[in-house]
């Protein structure tokens, strides 16, 4: 048994209240003081740390089988009494991984599975209808990875195949004109570019996006001739610069600006043979200050991935960072405190789980939070708008 006082403030009644059932509220002591003789590994999620015989505990089982795990009554807010997990989409092969970009004026959300050599192509959700369609691009966009909606376009970032080299695509998100944005650094290939962040600042705009050998096995055989890289594109200028170096970020995955376009927030995947206890490398979160030029200064560490690594990266408009990780989809705070995550585990199945699968990507669409889980779209209902058109 620990002591009383470790008792009590391990175990104290959670003085948050709970907004709905569908949030289990978690004592947030619980992410960093357990009692003695508690275990965990890093192949399973927290809630399953065992802290018998030492003391027994209900809350992290009680959280087991939570939607929601808040640590804080500000992520317990965002969710109404009546919240639920609605299925919107479904089909018998694995669809909804990865992109989540929002067409706020369809209100549509751009998805696509993983990326499987060659077959992985491009959808479309009407949150309207809950209908799934591939969208008739004017040129294909071999193994889309990434994207990016802003002002009546979608960008998308294309890991190409064998005979299409990575790129950065533009979508007319009406007529679906399609065109190459750019593909090339003085000639050279890029890698595979994963993810993309567009950002308007004074009377400019710019396209960051994260070039990395995640998938650089499509790339016609070739071994990558650039650093692995975040790249700058300016509207104004049309001139692509590298911006943050491999040295900075190892393999730098999602990214996304605040909404005024003064933070950049990567994601970092390095292999997992070199992160982990004994590795070189992190499966971390990384922020920046965007200067007056758009230029990336200031690196600070973020956060961790809690397990596995962290994906997608998506910011709401009240600065929270959302981020696709093992166990879930966390929510963190302009100072980087975990708020409380959405529970990978009420999403998918064991099984999908045991796949490799999870929680890779979503899309803040208005007040919906619209969750990829592999064979499945779910949206939940948000108790308000937390990204505006
Ligand atoms: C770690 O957790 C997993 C999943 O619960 C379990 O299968 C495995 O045996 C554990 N490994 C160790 C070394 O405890
Ligand atoms: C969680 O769900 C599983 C499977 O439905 C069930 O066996 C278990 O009792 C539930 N746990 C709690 C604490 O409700
Ligand atoms: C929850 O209640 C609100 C207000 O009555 C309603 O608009 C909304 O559709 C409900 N959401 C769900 C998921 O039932
Ligand atoms: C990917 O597809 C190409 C073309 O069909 C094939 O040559 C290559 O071996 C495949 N690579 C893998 C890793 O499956
Ligand atoms: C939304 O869907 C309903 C029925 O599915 C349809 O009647 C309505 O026109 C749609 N609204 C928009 C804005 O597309
Ligand atoms: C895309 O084009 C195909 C072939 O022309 C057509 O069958 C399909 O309906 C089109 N899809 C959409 C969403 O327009
Ligand atoms: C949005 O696109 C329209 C053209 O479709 C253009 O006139 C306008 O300047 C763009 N706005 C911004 C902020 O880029
Ligand atoms: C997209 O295409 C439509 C129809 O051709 C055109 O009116 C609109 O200006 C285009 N939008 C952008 C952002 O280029
Ligand atoms: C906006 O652009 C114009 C001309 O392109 C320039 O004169 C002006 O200084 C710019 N404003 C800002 C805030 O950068
Ligand atoms: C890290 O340690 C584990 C366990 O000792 C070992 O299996 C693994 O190979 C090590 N990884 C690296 C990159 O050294």
């Amino acid at each position: 048994m620990p002591p009383p006082w470790l008792r009590a403030a391990l175990f104290s009644l959670p003085t948050l209240a709970a907004s709905s059932s569908f949030v289990a509220t978690l004592d947030p002591d619980l992410t960093f003081r357990l009692p003695l003789g508690f275990r965990q590994n890093a192949s399973a999620s927290f809630l399953a740390t065992d802290t018998s015989p030492a003391y027994s505990d209900q809350q992290l089982a009680n959280a087991a089988n939570a939607t929601a795990i808040a640590f804080s009554q500000e992520f317990a807010d965002l969710f109404p009494l009546n919240a639920s997990l609605q299925l919107v989409a479904e089909m018998a092969q694995p669809f909804a991984v990865e992109i989540g970009a929002w067409d706020c004026r369809r209100d549509q959300v751009w998805l696509t599975g993983p990326t499987i050599n060659g077959t992985n192509y491009l959808e479309v959700l009407d949150l309207n209808s809950s209908q799934v369609y591939q969208p008739n691009t004017s040129l294909p966009i071999p193994n889309p990875n990434g994207g990016f909606y802003s002002n009546g376009t979608v960008y998308i970032a294309s890991d190409g195949d064998f005979a299409t080299p990575p790129a950065i695509y533009s979508v007319n998100a009406t007529s679906l004109e399609t065109t190459i944005l750019l593909d090339s650094y003085f000639g050279l290939r890029l890698n595979g570019p994963n993810d993309i962040a567009v950002v308007n600042k004074g009377n400019n705009t710019f396209l960051f996006f994260t070039d990395d050998p995640l998938s650089a096995l499509y790339n016609a055989g070739q071994a990558p001739t650039l650093p692995d890289a975040v790249w700058r594109f300016d509207f104004r200028s049309q001139t692509l610069l590298p911006v943050i170096d491999r040295a900075d970020i190892s393999v730098p995955n999602g990214i996304r600006a605040n909404r005024e376009g003064t933070k950049l927030y990567l994601t970092s995947t390095p292999d997992p043979l070199t992160y982990g206890a004994n590795g070189t490398a992190s499966s971390a979160i990384y922020v920046f200050d965007l200067d007056a030029d758009a230029r990336p200064t200031n690196k600070q560490l973020f956060g961790f991935a809690e397990r596995g690594i962290s994906d997608g990266l998506h910011v709401d408009d009240a600065g929270r960072v959302w981020t696709g990780e093992a166990d879930g989809i966390f929510v963190r705070n302009e100072q980087g405190i975990i708020l409380g995550l959405v529970n990978a585990a009420a999403v998918l199945s064991e099984q999908e789980m045991e796949q490799g699968y999870m929680l890779e990507n979503f899309a803040l669409a208005g007040h919906k939070l619209v969750i990829f889980a592999v064979e499945r779209v779910y949206v939940v209902e948000l108790a308000g708008r937390v990204v505006a058109c």
